[in-house]
């Protein structure tokens, strides 16, 4: 364990999360258990037992091997995106993804901010240079949504730029769905109590630190500002081609698993198992209408 003056923020969240937080919240965290759950909202007290995940991550990652050999031999293209709050658990997610998977075939796009020259594209260029091919599965961490959420609540856009975003992006989606490309879009949502106790986690763990950046720790103060941001995101490109998909994301075993079952349930691959597939828990996936902001 690191010394305070030698973490990378001065142990900024723990010195500052006293005023940032709503007492609630800085109950919640206090009192729970490692297995359990911080935020209220989440429908339910602990977290999935290890057992379990674990048998159903294997059958699920079975399952994912089985889709990628269909992909490549019918020449399929799909593209996951995966949004959400900081610490929502995007990363350990798409690892989950990936795992098992041949990586050629199964390739990652988190993309660093703009250069100068992008930010004098057209703002879906960059993106678009990363788009599956034939025979492709890619993960975005994050995505073109940035403009919608991040990019606004740090001010990094102006009001014009974002409103032409919406403007085209239920457009551009449509023209990836409308070329044949399987397009999900999820949105892992965190609670406020869980994406705290998060950070302050990271914070501990020397391990985790790159993982803490500024915009994190200024985001815990900007928790309504995002939810503004991305209440609207929602009502603005949920559409019936490109619809998203919410999975409540305060454990992170059900989030893996449900992203899983998510992608997998609507595609037609070779030797499925149903039964390996399951069916989402209601209760943690669905459409906008499940988010708590
Ligand atoms: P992450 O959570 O992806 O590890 P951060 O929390 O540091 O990264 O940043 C969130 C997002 O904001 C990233 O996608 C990053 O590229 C983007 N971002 C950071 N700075 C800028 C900027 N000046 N302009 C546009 N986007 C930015
Ligand atoms: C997140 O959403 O949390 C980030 O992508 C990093 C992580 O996986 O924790």
């Amino acid at each position: 364990m690191q010394d305070r003056d030698t973490l990378p923020f001065g142990g900024a969240i723990s010195a500052f999360h006293d005023h940032a937080a709503p007492p609630e919240v800085r109950a919640a965290i206090a009192a729970a258990a490692p297995d359990d759950i911080a935020s209220d909202s989440y429908p339910y007290d602990r977290r999935l037992e290890r057992a379990i995940y674990e048998s159903e991550l294997e059958a699920l990652q079975i399952e994912l091997v089985k889709l990628q050999a269909w992909v490549k031999e019918t020449g399929q293209r799909v593209l996951i995106v995966f949004e959400g709050r900081d610490a929502a658990g995007k990363g350990g997610t798409i690892r989950r993804f990936r795992e098992n998977l041949n990586p050629r075939g199964a390739r990652v796009a988190a993309l660093a901010k703009p250069s100068e020259t992008e930010a004098g594209q057209w703002y879906f260029q960059r993106y678009v240079s990363h788009l599956p091919a034939a025979g492709e599965i890619v993960l975005f961490d994050r995505s073109w949504y940035n403009r919608a959420v991040v990019e606004h609540v740090f001010g990094y856009c102006t009001e014009g730029q974002r409103e032409h975003f919406f403007a085209q992006v239920t457009n551009f989606e449509r023209m990836l769905t409308d070329d044949g490309i399987h397009l999900f879009k999820l949105w892992l949502n965190v609670g406020r109590a869980e994406q705290l106790r998060r950070f302050l986690k990271r914070e501990r763990d020397p391990l985790k630190q790159w993982k803490l950046s500024w915009i994190d720790v200024e985001g815990l103060n900007r928790w309504e500002a995002y939810s503004s941001a991305i209440r609207e995101t929602f009502a603005r490109s949920h559409t019936e081609f490109a619809p998203w998909t919410l999975v409540r994301a305060d454990d992170k075993r059900r989030t893996r698993l449900e992203a899983l079952r998510t992608v997998l349930a609507p595609l037609p691959y070779a030797r499925r198992s149903s039964d390996a597939v399951g069916r989402t828990d209601p209760a943690i996936v669905g459409g906008p209408d499940i988010w708590h902001g």
